[in-house]
């Protein structure tokens, strides 16, 4: 964060002589670099924002000054990127030292200066001008029910005991080869996609989704997101795993490798701070990351390795990394869910975008997507296992393919595929399986809100 007191002398005159601004605590990221496009040779290197701060200026001769420039600014209540042009009016003695020197500020940007109360009218998904800051009225109920849930549903990692699964993990004879395997890829694919999805819900996605009550469930699922990072980083540390080659595996195995790098070009498409929906072009462009993430990473790239973890839970293996798997799976359809609902509020607000070329490409993704998880399925199960083998995995993959297409009103691609996996179901609902809390910690302190029911 760029400070007074680190601020270098002559370039703070220099600048404070221009444009009469310092860089506000609250400007936007400054681990970012930010853009900055000026018609005047005194332009910033850094952003402007309408948060007034007075600074003191010694000047040595009569002077007024007239100085227009253009900055890249952040929009305080939608958190969009905005070009906006300041001018600036000084009217300066010989010798004076002027405190305060401000702006004239006419941006919507100030809360005092453009006070408006939000109507349910006025809230849109994407490219709303409303205030986001006011949270109610509701809009999208569904929505915060949601954000509701998520925080009903809280839970952290160290509750679940990993006892048995160390004495297994260690002991000689407790894995087959094949079955270690699975939990050292499924453990390094979640440990990095998850943080993959944190990212670009945070440094991607946010800003762009204009609705408070969205934003708030998007902070709800970043934690979660966190608490899944953690949940895998404490399995990995129990069983003594090398970490090295856990959390490298996004980068050394090439099926792991894959599915990272699919999602990943999604999230440089719009992470760049001065990407804006508004057009044909970038609200397709947001709709892609959100198909790529929700339908297709959470949608199905983590159901070949949650249905091989839990099935080796289901045959007492494995039974703490199975509990840790399970509550995240519970989290991660909650967070399908909501994607999909996001999704198909933009195709109704936005007709256009949902046009022909739009939904090829998005059943292309879903396509492309089956096809990576089916690739994964058969590099971790080249024989069968825990019951399962990769034709079976394939199929339940297109099933749940199937189910992403129709949730966003597409034709199902594969007729007829069932289910050959339906305790999957039955655990991601939560009520049948009476004896998941054995194990959790009794004295955890908002336990009186895990009632699976
Ligand atoms: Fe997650
Ligand atoms: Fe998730």
């Amino acid at each position: 964060m760029l400070t007074w007191d680190n601020y270098d002398d002559e370039q703070a005159q220099h600048e404070a002589t221009a444009t009469s601004q310092v860089l506000p605590e609250n400007a936007v990221d400054a681990g970012q670099p930010q853009p900055v496009s000026s018609r005047s040779s005194a332009a910033r290197e850094v952003p402007n924002t309408s948060i007034q701060q007075p600074i003191e200026v010694t000047v040595e001769k009569q002077a007024f000054d007239v100085v227009e420039s253009e900055d890249i600014v952040l929009d305080i209540p939608t958190m969009r990127v905005v070009s906006k042009t300041t001018v600036v009016e000084r009217n300066i003695d010989p010798g004076e030292t002027k405190a305060p020197v401000t702006q004239l500020d006419t941006s919507p940007t100030s809360a005092a200066d453009d006070h408006q109360r939000v109507t349910v009218d006025q809230k849109r998904m994407i490219n709303c001008r409303a205030d986001l800051n006011q949270l109610v009225p509701f809009k999208y109920d569904w929505a915060w029910q949601k954000y509701l849930d998520g925080c009903a549903n809280h839970w952290m990692p160290q509750e679940i005991n990993m006892t048995a699964d160390i004495a297994l993990w260690k002991s000689d004879n407790g894995l087959t080869q094949d079955e270690r395997t699975v939990v050292k890829r499924s453990l390094g694919f979640f440990s990095t996609a998850d943080s993959l999805v944190a990212n670009n819900l945070v440094l991607a996605l946010y800003r762009l989704i204009t609705n408070p009550e969205c934003r708030q469930y998007l902070l709800r699922q970043a934690f979660e997101e966190a608490i899944h990072t953690h949940a895998y980083q404490y399995c990995i540390e129990s069983l003594g795993m090398d970490e090295g080659e856990i959390f490298n595996m996004y980068h050394e195995v090439p099926v792991v490798a894959n599915k990272a790098s699919w999602a990943l070009k999604y999230t440089r498409e719009i992470s760049d701070p001065t990407f804006n929906t508004g057009t044909l072009e970038t609200d397709k462009a947001l709709l892609k990351n959100l198909i790529a993430y929700y339908c297709v990473l959470e949608g199905i790239f983590f159901y070949c390795g949650f249905t091989q973890i839990l099935s080796m839970g289901r045959l007492n293996k494995m039974t703490g990394t199975s509990e840790q798997f399970q509550y995240i799976l519970r989290d991660e359809s909650m967070h399908v869910n909501f994607g999909i609902d996001v999704i198909n509020q933009i195709k109704l607000e936005n007709p256009l975008i949902w046009d022909e070329e739009m939904q090829d490409l998005a059943r292309k993704m879903i396509l492309e997507g089956t096809e990576l998880e089916i690739d994964y399925a058969k590099d971790t199960m080249p024989r069968g296992i825990l019951g399962m083998n990769a034709n079976m995995m394939a199929e339940y993959l297109q099933f749940i393919a199937n189910r992403r297409l129709a949730q966003i009103g597409l034709l199902e691609q594969f007729p007829g595929v069932k289910n050959p996996f339906p305790w999957m179901s039955e655990i991601m609902d939560l009520k049948k399986e009476k004896n998941f809390f054995e194990t959790r910690v009794t004295e955890y302190q908002t336990g009186g809100a895990l009632n699976w029911d």
